[in-house]
């Protein structure tokens, strides 16, 4: 027993039973304690995991992918600023756990816990959560119950309430799309990109899709029409002269009413020239890290308004029951094959995998896909 319990024995019980001992599980985790490149400044780390409580539950980590926010996150560049904390009560120093995506089995629940089982899969309920970790305890509502169905891949799991969950809202909320209707994205290849793909397609919306350009650029291509692609284009080609007649025999008078800019830069000033009037164009992404420009035109005489989109947010200010329902609309589609696999490349578990996996987690170019841990 630890210093804490016999100091503190008026204390609720099951606060007692939890922080001073542990499980007999040993849990590995990726973290850091202070910003910086990842590779330098993430460790492995070892520690027993505290014990289960009445109101807690127990998570085994099934694969947690690694994002470009994660590595922002790292680096000290992003909004969401990591937990700092004690993962053991035999630590003595103040860890981060990496990751903030991925999916985990419950594998015990405190006696006062209603929601989840044994068994039951999980996503976590809010970004910054740590999910390069083997195992986690946490409250009931670290956690977000997934819907259960065997025809989702342990990889769509892992990767679902980042991208997919991204594009499934900025397709649904900010303009009503009709059968028919045009969206068109920069970033096309990304994985939110390959989403918004699949969720057009399955709701009858047709796609623009820029890409940078490259020296295989037809192999790119065909795996986006493979996708369901209605058109690609390159960034290089988006501002010509050729590509605006291109595009406007594809489109007639039906311009699109929704952009979706995952770069910014040029290739957003580009794109956002082909939105038609009252046009909605969301950011949610800036790859290039490139400042947006904007025509003022663009607002005068198109009336078209520009937003921005963060998925952290969305499910910050929404219920679980909300988010449950938007999970289970994109769980279906994934079922009914309309919403892929992205394409992935496994990340072993060690410490010199992770390290240079994440380092190149934002790099670009990446053709071998999302990376993802399998623990
Ligand atoms: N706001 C939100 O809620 C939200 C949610 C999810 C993701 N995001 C953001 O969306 C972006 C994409 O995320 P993801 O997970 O889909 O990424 P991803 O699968 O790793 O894809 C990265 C994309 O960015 C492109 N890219 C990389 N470097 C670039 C550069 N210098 N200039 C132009 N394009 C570049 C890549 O194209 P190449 O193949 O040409 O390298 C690829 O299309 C990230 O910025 C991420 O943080 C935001």
């Amino acid at each position: 027993m630890g210093l804490l319990f016999r100091t503190f024995t008026k204390a609720p019980r099951q606060w007692r039973r939890g922080y001073s001992s542990h499980s007999d599980i040993t849990a590995s985790a990726m973290v850091y304690s202070e910003y910086g490149q990842p590779s330098q400044v993430l460790k492995w780390h070892s520690y027993r995991l505290p014990a289960l409580t009445s109101t807690t539950v127990q998570v085994k980590f099934l694969a947690s992918p690694i994002n470009p926010a994660d590595v922002n996150m790292i680096q000290g560049a992003y909004p969401i600023k990591p937990t700092y904390q004690k993962l053991s009560s035999d630590d003595d120093k103040l860890l981060a756990v990496g990751g903030n995506e991925g999916v985990a089995q419950v594998i015990a629940v405190g006696d006062q816990v209603q929601d989840l089982k044994v068994g039951d899969q999980v996503v976590m309920a809010n970004t910054g959560y740590g999910t390069w970790r083997t195992h986690a305890t946490g409250p009931a509502s670290d956690f977000q119950l997934l819907p259960n169905n065997k025809k989702v891949s342990m990889i769509q799991k892992a990767t679902i309430t980042v991208n997919p969950c991204t594009a499934y809202r900025m397709l649904k909320d900010f303009v009503k799309l009709n059968q028919g209707d045009y969206v068109i994205q920069n970033g096309g290849n990304s994985a939110v990109g390959q989403a918004v793909i699949g969720i057009s397609k399955a709701w009858g919306l047709k796609t623009i899709n820029v890409v940078r350009n490259r020296p295989d650029i037809d192999k790119l291509r065909k795996e986006l029409t493979d996708l369901g692609a209605t058109h690609v284009v390159t960034d290089e080609d988006l501002g010509k002269h050729e590509t605006r007649a291109l595009i406007k025999s594809w489109v007639g008078e039906n311009k699109p009413l929704l952009g979706l800019n995952c770069v910014g830069g040029k290739s957003a000033t580009d794109m956002a020239r082909y939105l038609g009037e009252n046009g909605q164009f969301v950011t949610y992404g800036a790859m290039s890290r490139k400042p947006l420009s904007l025509p003022a035109s663009l607002l005068i005489f198109k009336n078209i308004s520009f937003h921005g989109f963060w998925v952290s947010k969305w499910a910050e200010v929404h219920s679980k029951e909300a988010r449950y329902q938007m999970l289970e609309d994109v769980v279906d589609l994934m079922s009914q094959g309309k919403l892929g696999e992205p394409k992935w490349t496994q990340v072993k578990w060690d410490e010199e995998s992770m390290k240079t996996s994440v380092d190149q987690g934002i790099t670009g170019f990446s053709g071998g896909g999302k990376q993802v841990v399998i623990f």
